[in-house]
């Protein structure tokens, strides 16, 4: 990691207001309250330094993706700042914006949807280097071959269609595509979650071949822990849009610091010594449309003290590289 990082977020939010439909327009005008808004990422700050690669976990609807999206550039953010390679977007000017939306490519979950069915394989990769200018249209051809060899895909099927292909190679069209733009920055949401075991594990040496060899830097979104443990040098835990813990992913799995994460983290027992196998958390998952006052987690968290019913607890440092936000730090500040 050099010293200026990547990407900084600093106290970035999402609303999310749905417009109301039309009986919602009729109890509006009549008095009724507006719909609710849904705070899906509120007042979130981390760095992602250079060539690193940062976890981002949580329970469905945490705002991991909406996170991620506001990193690529898919939504804008409602509040807060973000920066790139030192400049805030604030500053940018209209080549930097543009540099930056190149630099950082998004990787889906679904291939499938994010893969036009219409379009041949040459098209979908070649197709964007060559409108941004990075290649003249007479190297495309070359280009599409070589990417589809580095991602590990036949360039003699370059003109084969999307469905022609299994999940997996999809995946890895996918990959070829965002990797056309000569990106630095990778944000890859659930991009393996689609795909068989087997399938999974070679996709993920891919990931990391390519951060080898490319010097990328990833924000890697995965319900699958074991999928973070292996793959991610950082790891940032989130519960109802806020950021409860951040350290080495060595340090988080061999001892959670948040009870959140302890809860995340607990193992099911299991038969001998195969994968290591989580537990599902106890506890209902609060709406995100009204969140419990003070700590988020305190309706679920078995070291619940009355200050957390009322006090939201700072991120902290508690050890070296390493914060949380829970009470249970205060007495050893
Ligand atoms: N476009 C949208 N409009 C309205 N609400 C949205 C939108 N996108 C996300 N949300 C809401 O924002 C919250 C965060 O959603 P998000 O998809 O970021 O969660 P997630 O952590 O990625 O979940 P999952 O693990 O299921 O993918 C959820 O409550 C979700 O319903
Ligand atoms: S602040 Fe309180 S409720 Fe929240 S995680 Fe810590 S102990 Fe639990
Ligand atoms: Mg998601």
């Amino acid at each position: 990691m050099t010293a200026q990082p990547h990407v900084v977020l600093e106290d970035v939010s999402k609303l999310f207001t749905r417009k109301p439909d039309f009986a919602e327009r009729i109890a509006i005008s009549l008095g009724w309250p507006e719909p609710p808004v849904v705070r899906a990422v509120d007042g979130v700050s981390l760095e992602i330094g250079h060539g690193e690669a940062l976890g981002l976990v949580g329970e469905s609807g945490c705002g991991k993706s909406t996170l991620g999206r506001i990193v690529a550039g898919v939504h804008a953010k409602s509040g807060g700042r973000f920066s790139f390679d030192g400049k805030e977007e604030a500053d940018w000017t209209k080549a930097d914006a543009k540099r930056a939306r190149l630099d950082i490519q998004m990787i889906f979950q679904d291939p499938m949807s994010s893969l036009n069915p219409r379009k041949r394989i040459a098209d979908i990769i070649g197709e964007a280097p060559v409108v941004h200018g990075l290649i003249p249209a007479s190297q495309r051809q070359a280009a599409v071959a070589e990417l589809m060899r580095e991602v590990g895909l036949d360039p003699a099927y370059a003109r084969r269609f999307p469905h022609q292909f299994s999940g997996g190679q999809r995946q890895r069209i996918g990959i070829a595509r965002a990797l056309a733009v000569e990106p630095k920055f990778l944000v890859c949401d659930e991009a393996v979650a689609a795909l068989d075991v087997s399938i999974q594990a070679q996709v993920l040496n891919l990931f990391m071949d390519l951060r080898e060899r490319r010097g990328l830097t990833y924000l890697f979104i995965s319900h699958d822990l074991g999928v973070i443990e292996q793959l991610t040098d950082r790891v940032a835990i989130m519960y109802l849009g806020q950021i409860v813990e951040v350290g080495a992913t060595r340090d988080i799995f061999a001892g959670p610091a948040h009870p959140y994460t302890q809860a995340l983290l607990e193992e099911a027992p299991r038969i001998g010594r195969g994968r290591r196998v989580y537990a599902p958390l106890k506890g209902e998952l609060p709406s995100p449309l009204a969140p419990p006052p003070g700590c988020r987690f305190h309706t679920r968290c078995p070291h619940a003290m009355p200050v957390c019913k009322t006090e939201a607890p700072a991120l902290k440092q508690i050890a070296a590289g390493r914060i949380a936000a829970c009470h249970l730090n205060d007495k050893a500040t």
